[in-house]
């Protein structure tokens, strides 16, 4: 596998970051994670956009137009220019002695790339999911890498046999530990407004264009814990997945318990604009 770090492209077994880079030391770091098919992008200026919003929030002195060029060239160098692949990027503070405000303006961010074929999809019977309390910082919408919330959540799920936990905080159903959560109530597709709770995903958005061409009724407002199990569906979005229905949370069944047709059919819009 060959990877990107700091304008070299390199095998990951000679991939050398210091111990004191500060994406290591306080988790001081940005990433995305972008789709490509046959070498296409999906919504990657979008993607540029969130990650140059995240740097700016944490002030982060890096720009994300770097993107294009590496993920091109990590794609073909690892033999997934002809496939279905994701380009993971991560860009901190970088390395400097610890100290927790800012080091010199001096310190050069570190940026590192991965690409790697995407992960099969899950079974298509549906996925269960779990409540966890969501335990995350109050800036949700910036995509840094201090995803131990995340992960603690998800090996809870994990150890609970179910695929995900759903992030729950104020009595409300906010999204998952890596994928934004919608449901289909009352007739309307419905997910959380963007704001501070969650990340801004771009599959979020995407759905929802996606459904606004399908006449579908949106809405964004924020999933009570409750509405959850009165919905007709629930469903993650997220790169990754696209859409993938949920048909247990908490160990009872969700609508008729079989993914839904919402669900499917915005995923099926969502994969005619990812590989036309
Ligand atoms: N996760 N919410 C959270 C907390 C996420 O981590 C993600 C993405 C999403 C969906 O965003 P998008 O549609 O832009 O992928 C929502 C990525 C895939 C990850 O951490 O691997």
């Amino acid at each position: 596998m060959i990877v990107y770090l700091n304008g070299e492209y390199l095998p990951r077994e000679q991939a050398r970051i210091s111990p004191e880079d500060r994406g290591f030391l306080f988790a001081d770091a940005i990433y995305e994670v972008v789709r490509f098919y046959r070498g296409r992008p999906y919504r990657l200026a979008e993607h540029m956009d969130r990650m140059r919003h995240g740097l700016n929030a944490i002030r982060i002195a890096a720009d994300p137009g770097f993107y294009p060029e590496v993920a091109r060239r990590l794609l073909v160098e690892n033999g997934l220019a002809e496939g279905d692949a994701i380009v993971y990027a991560q860009v901190s503070r970088g390395a400097a002695p610890r100290t927790h405000s800012f080091p010199g303006s001096d310190t050069r961010p570190t940026v590192f790339a991965f690409a790697r074929a995407t992960d099969p999809e899950p079974p298509a019977e549906g996925g269960r999911a779990i409540l966890v309390a969501d335990e995350r910082w109050g800036r949700c919408d910036i995509k840094t890498v201090m995803l131990l919330p995340n992960v603690l959540a998800a090996q809870k799920a994990r150890e609970a046999g179910a695929m995900d936990a759903i992030l729950t905080r104020d009595g409300v159903a906010w999204e998952g530990t890596k994928a934004n959560l919608f449901c289909v109530c009352d007739g309307a597709v419905r997910t959380a407004p963007n704001g501070p709770r969650i990340l801004p995903g771009i599959t979020r958005g995407a759905a929802l264009d996606a459904a606004r061409r399908l006449d579908l009724t949106v809405e964004e407002r924020p999933i009570a814990i409750e509405e959850l199990f009165s919905a007709d569906e629930v469903f993650f979005a997220s790169t990754t997945l696209w859409t993938y229905s949920l048909v247990e949370i908490d160990g009872k069944k969700i609508g008729s318990g079989k993914p839904g047709k919402v669900a499917e059919s915005l995923k099926q819009e969502l994969w005619r604009e990812f590989t036309r």
